[in-house]
């Protein structure tokens, strides 16, 4: 097994939160790995502060004609920013766009996501919205291989979070992040184990 540690890139479009656990997980020895790059595509994301504290090359990706995408053009550079990081596996931590070809060539079946669902369960924008509206009694979190559908790619682990009675959609959500932020760091800390095999 190599020694080296598995360089990881995130790309994030929010708070950063997710993020923020990985960090804490790296920190604390549980994840083989280190942050070579972050990028968001709003320049005024806690993501890009956090990554700044924490002295890791951020970026800012500046699209205007999609926002629910990124240009082909764009999303190429994105990926060659990636690359010239020399990322290995690449975390999409609250990334609010679809990611398409340039991307998925970049890094196919080394890109994945965090979802606030157990999908296939309400993919796509507020997923705690989703479950509550829908009367469900049990919603979650996913870690997921990303492929060009919404929310539709490879499961690789879920997180079960009960919906209690009185549930408000801000509390639905703080208890599926807490899932999330233990789950994320468990599943990248055995991608990266698998990859510091090869
Ligand atoms: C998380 O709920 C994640 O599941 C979703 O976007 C949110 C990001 O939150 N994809 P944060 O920026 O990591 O706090």
């Amino acid at each position: 097994m190599r020694l080296a540690m598995v360089k990881l890139g995130v790309l994030g479009s929010g708070k950063g939160s997710n993020f923020a656990a990985l960090l804490a997980g790296i920190s604390s020895g549980q994840i083989p790995a280190s942050v070579e790059i972050v990028l968001s595509d709003n320049a005024g994301a806690g993501i890009l502060d956090l990554a700044r504290n924490a002295n890791i090359p951020a970026g800012t990706i500046d699209e205007s004609r999609f926002k629910t995408r990124l240009s082909d053009d764009i999303e190429a550079s994105v990926a060659e920013r990636l690359k010239a990081a020399n990322v290995e596996l690449l975390v999409l931590a609250g990334y609010m766009r679809m990611v398409k070809t340039p991307l998925l060539e970049a890094f196919p079946h080394r890109m994945i996501n965090i979802h606030p669902s157990l999908l296939p369960q309400f993919p796509g924008l507020e997923a705690w919205k989703q479950a509550l509206q829908a009367g469900a009694t049990e919603t979650g979190c996913t870690v997921h291989y990303v492929d060009d559908g919404m929310d539709t790619g490879e499961i690789i682990a879920q997180e079960r979070v009960a919906i209690l009675p009185g549930d408000s959609a801000a509390s639905l959500h703080a208890r599926i992040q807490e899932a999330e932020h233990r789950l994320l760091p468990r599943v990248i800390a055995e991608i990266c184990a698998e990859i510091a095999k090869l």
